[in-house]
């Protein structure tokens, strides 16, 4: 029997990167593919890139470079290294990847990867293939089912359920990258969540570029995202949901009242703002305003008097200026967030602000995100501190560092380490929180004096 091929795929961007990894694994293991440990050894390297600020896509290169190395060398001793460049920066660059880093064999836009197979066929018989065009056909119908190369899986898994943007913010790629909003079929999505149960999942991450803007063809026409998780939820095996990422003009009444109404969906929303300053919202095309966003998490939270916010900041956006950064800093404070991601301003390649004349020299967009992140550190500081003492369920997910530690998360997506019998993988247990640090929390389970004594 010839031996089995082997793919080493590696990752970068957000959780709908990972999820096409994990189906482009799929699509592979049909080709007799395995997953290889690293790219030494490895037949095919699948890069699947990140495009949406300068340094993500820059360190494609510099990978590439290293991959050619060993494609040569790889060469010398009589093998073949292959390498597909997939992602964001597939499709943004195309043919130019190819010209610029003439060792890649194949490069294959994210609508596309169910052509994998395809496309290095292509490449393999007639030199460097790219793929970056739209097609017609929805590329997840035309994908072996879920697990098909690892059937075994931890206890938390991603779907997609809507991909593509049709928002057009001014300093963002993805409308570009990923196309137009397109949200899968609701019986798609619940036979996969099965699959994925069956599996062993109890917790399920529904994503979507714009996971809110969520249409998917139902059985009695177009169904909304509050529609879908209440659907899911009613599914066995299925004990928590969360979805990501949500644009706030798409928060409807429908579910924010899911907030209110189903136990499954965790207290915990990722809901950018970007900004606090209504000048630089319009100008970032944002199209709603300081006082929508705090008007929606209000009424988030009276639907849910526990819901835990996080968010994305962009600082040294064109013209802002110091009274406009001040109104983020304020709206910061106003909300009150578990957790945060924040970013200087990375003028990107063909979109609008890129142009603008008005850029906000580098070191102000230093001090700026500085500013910003002491802030949201601080929250979230307070946030896990407040933890401390309380009795919260975990899902535990995976081994700790330390022998007889596991890891889970608590409902508001922290992480918390707990010593805990194996055995416990899986289930969601009651964690007694001993110690808040920054970035995780430390637990004990109730009742186990010898693990509050190792933790303590
Ligand atoms: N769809 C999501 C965001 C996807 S991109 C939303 O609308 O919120 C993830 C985050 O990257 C964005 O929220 C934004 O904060 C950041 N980002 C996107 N483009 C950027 C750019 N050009 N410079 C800096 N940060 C950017
Ligand atoms: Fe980018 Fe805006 Fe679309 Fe989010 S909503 S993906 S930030 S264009
Ligand atoms: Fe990056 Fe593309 Fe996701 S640009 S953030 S991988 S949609």
């Amino acid at each position: 029997m010839a031996e089995a091929k082997k793919v080493f795929i590696k990752t970068y961007g957000c959780q709908m990167n990972v999820y096409d990894s994990g189906r482009m694994a799929d699509v592979l293991a049909r080709e007799g593919y395995e997953a290889a440990e690293a790219p030494e050894g490895a037949d095919l390297v699948v890069l699947n890139t990140c495009h949406i600020r300068e340094k993500a896509a820059e360190k494609v290169y510099s990978e590439i470079g290293r991959l050619r190395i060993l494609k040569e060398r790889a060469r010398s001793a009589g093998r073949d290294l292959r390498i597909a460049v997939a992602g964001c920066v597939a499709q943004a660059e195309g043919a130019e990847i190819v010209a610029r880093a003439p060792a890649v064999d194949a490069v294959v836009g994210p609508q596309s990867y169910h052509r994998l197979p395809a496309i290095l066929e292509r490449a393999r018989t007639g030199g460097p293939a790219v793929e970056t065009e739209f097609p017609p056909e929805d590329k997840f119908d035309h994908m072996p089912p879920v697990g098909t190369a690892a059937p075994k899986r931890g206890p938390t898994a991603f779907l997609t359920v809507q991909e593509g943007c049709d928002k057009f913010c001014t300093f963002c790629v993805v409308p570009y990258t990923r196309g137009a909003e397109a949200s899968r079929p609701v019986a798609r999505i619940v036979e996969e969540a099965e699959r994925l149960a069956a599996q062993g999942v109890r917790e399920l991450t529904l994503l979507g570029q714009n996971v809110n803007a969520y249409r998917g063809a139902g059985p009695d026409g177009a169904w909304s995202l509050a529609r879908l998780l209440s659907r899911l939820a009613a599914l066995p095996g299925i004990e928590r949901l969360r979805y990501t990422t949500s644009h706030p003009r798409d928060m409807g009444e429908d579910l924010i009242a899911a907030h209110r109404d189903l136990d499954r969906l965790m207290p915990y929303l990722h809901l950018p703002v970007q900004s606090g300053s209504d000048r630089i919202l319009k100008a970032m095309n944002r199209r709603h305003r300081r006082d929508d966003y705090l008007r929606i998490v209000d009424r988030l939270r009276a639907a849910r008097p526990d819901l835990a916010l996080s968010g994305d900041f962009i600082v040294g956006f064109p013209g802002e200026t110091d009274s406009d950064f001040e109104d983020t800093m304020r709206l910061v404070e106003t909300v009150g967030y578990a957790q945060a991601y924040s970013f200087k301003y990375s003028p990107r390649p063909g979109t609008p602000a890129a142009d603008s004349a008005a850029h906000v020299p580098e070191p102000v967009k230093a001090e700026r995100l500085a500013r910003l992140q002491d802030l949201l550190d601080c929250q979230q500081k307070a946030f896990n501190a407040g933890m401390a003492g309380r009795t919260v369920p975990v899902l535990l997910e995976k081994a700790g560092r330390r022998p007889g530690q596991l890891i889970g998360r608590s409902p508001w997506l922290q992480a918390v380490q707990v010593d805990a019998p194996p055995a416990l993988l899986g289930a969601i247990v009651d964690v007694r929180i001993v110690e808040a640090g920054s970035n995780s929390l430390f637990g004990a389970l109730p009742g186990n004096r010898a693990t509050m004594r190792a933790i303590a």
